[in-house]
């Protein structure tokens, strides 16, 4: 079955097709990184305009690179939510315009509930079940994932997501948007151990996790350190972000000997780092997405979609559709 995947829920505009046999035949991506790094984040009125610009030219790529043609389509996949209104709109609406028009089903994925599948693209896939860290730019969350569609909610953040706290230390710095890559290149340089930032909810007992208080500390260690700032201190700064403990206590917890980590922070090297060490200790499997298909991209929507293929009737035809800028991954994707 050919599957078009669409991704616009916030500055990038992804697509691709995905085959549910044969897998990922072409996929392509704009991003607008360059166009919101002026205004320090994403301007989400911007944001909309781009995907409408970038969005048929991409389609009309990847049809061309696959070698296959319009019709053979079988099925749209789209993100339907959670993320930007304006941006999901755009995406939407041009998914069930290609529906109508071939007489296909539309099938609303759930943003993180493609990422949390893009492991699958990789050679060397998990088995179920596992605990998923899923780490991004507007969410962190702990997963029990038994099977496709079968998701229990371990832990989440209470306040920023991971990829926020990368974000808004990197501005503290100084530094360009998005803050990730640069906070990981950093701490590439810098000393583990030399700096050492609080840990809040880290003997809370349960799963969940907090950041905003890591950028008042951040903040505080910026304005004590001498003037002018080395960038050794913000290497140190940027060595002292760590995830693992919440994570092997999920493993604990569950019992699973598998972990997937997926979403835009996972591309982090010091992160993929301290985990794998940790999973070797526990003698657990740790997977991850193909380097490229970290952040967000059409690919995995694509690939999310090809787990709801046995109740596809429930998406043909729809009288009209929605997007959920607000979705709880385990509370609607199991029907
Ligand atoms: O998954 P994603 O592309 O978008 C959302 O669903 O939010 O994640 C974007 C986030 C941004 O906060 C960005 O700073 C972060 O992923 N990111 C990274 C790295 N590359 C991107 N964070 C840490 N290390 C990286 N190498
Ligand atoms: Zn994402």
């Amino acid at each position: 079955m050919l599957i078009l995947g669409i991704e616009t829920s916030c500055d990038e505009t992804g697509v691709a097709l995905f085959d549910s046999e044969k897998g990922l035949l072409a996929d392509d991506l704009h991003s607008q990184v360059d166009m919101h790094r002026l205004y320090g984040g994403v301007v989400p009125e911007l944001a909309s305009r781009d995907h409408i610009r970038r969005i048929i030219p991409l389609i009309d790529d990847i049809i061309k690179r696959a070698g296959v043609s319009r019709k053979d389509i079988d099925a749209v996949a789209v993100t339907e939510g959670p993320g930007l209104a304006g941006a999901l709109l755009v995406g939407t609406s041009v998914a069930y315009a290609v529906g109508a028009a071939l007489g296909i089903p539309v099938i609303g994925i759930h943003h993180m509930e493609g990422h949390l599948l893009s492991c699958l693209l990789s050679g060397h896939p998990p088995k179920f079940p596992f605990v998923a860290l899923l780490v991004s730019g507007g969410h962190t969350q702990l997963l029990y994932v038994k099977a496709p569609r079968d998701y229990e909610l371990l832990g989440e953040t209470l306040d920023d997501a991971a990829g926020e706290a990368f974000d808004k230390t990197a501005q503290i710095l100084g530094e360009a948007y998005p803050g990730g890559p640069i906070i990981s290149k950093f701490a590439e340089k810098g000393t583990p151990g030399k700096i050492v930032l609080p840990r809040p909810l880290l003997n809370s007992g349960n799963l969940d996790f907090s950041f905003s208080g890591l950028k008042t500390a951040v903040v505080n260690v910026y304005h004590k350190a001498p003037k002018p700032i080395t960038e050794q201190i913000k290497y140190d700064l940027a060595r002292a972000f760590v995830l693992v403990h919440k994570t092997e206590k999920a493993l604990k917890q569950t019992g699973a000997k598998a972990l997937v980590v997926a979403g835009g922070v996972s591309a982090n090297s010091q992160l993929r780092e301290a985990l794998t060490k940790m999973c070797k200790k526990r003698n657990c499997e740790i997977y991850f997405p193909p380097s490229r298909l970290c952040t967000d991209n059409g690919a995995m929507i694509a690939a999310a979609a090809a787990f709801h293929l046995d109740h596809l009737k429930d998406f043909m035809a729809p009288a009209g559709f929605s997007i959920k800028p607000r979705w709880q991954l385990t509370e609607d994707v199991k029907s």
